[in-house]
């Protein structure tokens, strides 16, 4: 068994906070265990609750469709949430439950260690940028310790507010020049081991 999928095992087992007494099912999250592009949302809802898979409601349905619009499956890709245990009726995440959580999402992202990581949605960002406004992040990267971080409007928001449909469209075509200049990174770091084998 992979490291990730002993970690989802173990995810299932916490009771680290009170959502664990009143979930169907954790969503550890799901996609290549080896992604380069790591997809963090907020907190499971009611379908992912019931099926214990995150982002397959209708706000999933339209991460599908940006998936595809830069070419990409979610096999190509990890998604996983901030919080693995759905929120009563969807309230936002408390910040202790948050807290409790965290040690899950850390895992994934050493397990993974992906060159991008897309944050949807402002709870998502607020986790590695604390204070940023999503109105200001979104569309924009950045690095830190390595890794290049791209914010967007949770896919969600287009369902509530149309005209953020075109903007979170929009700026997900930012992301294949994302991944393709932290390709060039990492074969720019790999290039005198490379040489060497000549
Ligand atoms: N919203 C999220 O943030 N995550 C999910 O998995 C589903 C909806």
């Amino acid at each position: 068994m992979s490291a990730l999928s002993e970690l989802n095992r173990e995810m299932e087992q916490c009771e680290d906070c009170e959502l664990s007494g009143q979930r169907n099912r954790v969503v550890p999250g799901e996609g290549s265990e080896t992604a380069n592009l790591l997809f963090i949302g907020e907190a499971p809802g009611l379908h992912e609750d019931q099926q214990g898979r995150p982002f397959v409601g209708p706000a999933g349905h339209f991460l599908d469709e940006l998936l595809q619009s830069i070419g990409l499956r979610r096999e190509d890709v990890y998604i996983a949430n901030i919080i693995k245990c759905r929120p009563p009726s969807n309230r936002d995440p408390l910040p202790i439950e948050v807290k409790a959580c965290r040690r899950w999402l850390n895992r994934q992202m050493e397990l993974i260690n992906p060159k991008v990581i897309v944050t949807l949605g402002r709870y998502s960002l607020a986790q590695f940028f604390p204070g940023d406004a999503i109105g200001k992040a979104h569309g924009k990267a950045r690095t830190k310790d390595g890794i290049i971080y791209f914010s967007m409007y949770h896919p969600a928001a287009a369902l509530h507010q149309g005209n953020l449909r075109k903007v979170i469209t929009e700026d997900m075509l930012k992301i294949p020049p994302l991944l393709a200049k932290a390709g060039e990174v990492v074969a720019e770091e790999q290039k005198p081991e490379q040489l060497s084998l000549f």
